[in-house]
């Protein structure tokens, strides 16, 4: 099942204007979620405010609270699993993001590509992601470490390239890499 299939009046990529309204009260519910999965990091970049200060302590979101959120959403064209810290550092994610496209909806994330490696790729792959975005914020090693704080910059694209060559070479066309 895709987000397509499941809502077919809904764009994923284009979810907003499914909530055009002449009235100043909402017609129906959100078609659109953004899921702070955690606030955990295992980078310090210069950009992000949680570098700076913590506004909670570190922690993940459980199944429970996870749930809880998406099953009041019947109409959910799209769920993005980042706010602010590392998304791939969650057990359960492709769990999180299976159920979601159980129900129907287009998932995506932004990661910092840290942790990615063949086992999580394929975790995330089986679980049908749609789109995994890759944060460089820098165009080589120097900017990188300038503004990442790490000297990871040739770690990630060699993450990155080992991911889309494993898709290459099995065909599989998601999720979908930017970076
Ligand atoms: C906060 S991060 C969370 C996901 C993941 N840790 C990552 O870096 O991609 C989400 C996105 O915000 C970007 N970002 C970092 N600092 C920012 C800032 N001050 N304003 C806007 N976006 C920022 C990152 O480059 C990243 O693409
Ligand atoms: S990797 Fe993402 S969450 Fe972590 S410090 Fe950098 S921008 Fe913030």
């Amino acid at each position: 099942m895709d987000g397509t299939a499941s809502h077919p009046a809904i764009d994923p990529q284009r979810y907003f204007e499914s909530v055009e309204t002449e009235s100043e009260r909402p017609e129906h519910g959100p078609v659109c979620l953004y899921l702070e999965t955690t606030n955990r990091c295992n980078l310090l970049c210069t950009t992000c405010p949680r570098t700076y200060e913590e506004l909670e302590p570190p922690a993940d979101m459980s199944w429970a609270l996870f749930t809880s959120i998406v099953d009041q959403i019947p109409r959910l064209a799209r769920a993005v699993l980042h706010g602010v810290g590392e998304p791939m550092l969650v057990k359960n994610l492709p769990r999180m993001v299976r159920y979601l496209k159980d129900r129907g909806s287009y998932v995506l994330f932004n990661t910092n590509g840290t942790v990615l490696n063949e086992k999580n790729g394929r975790a995330l792959i089986a679980a049908g992601l749609d789109e995994l975005r890759v944060s460089f914020d820098a165009a080589n090693a120097e900017s990188y470490k300038a503004i990442r704080g790490k000297n990871f910059f040739n770690r990630i694209l060699k993450n990155v390239r080992a991911f889309r060559e494993l898709q290459e070479r099995e065909g599989h066309d998601k999720p979908r890499v930017s970076a």
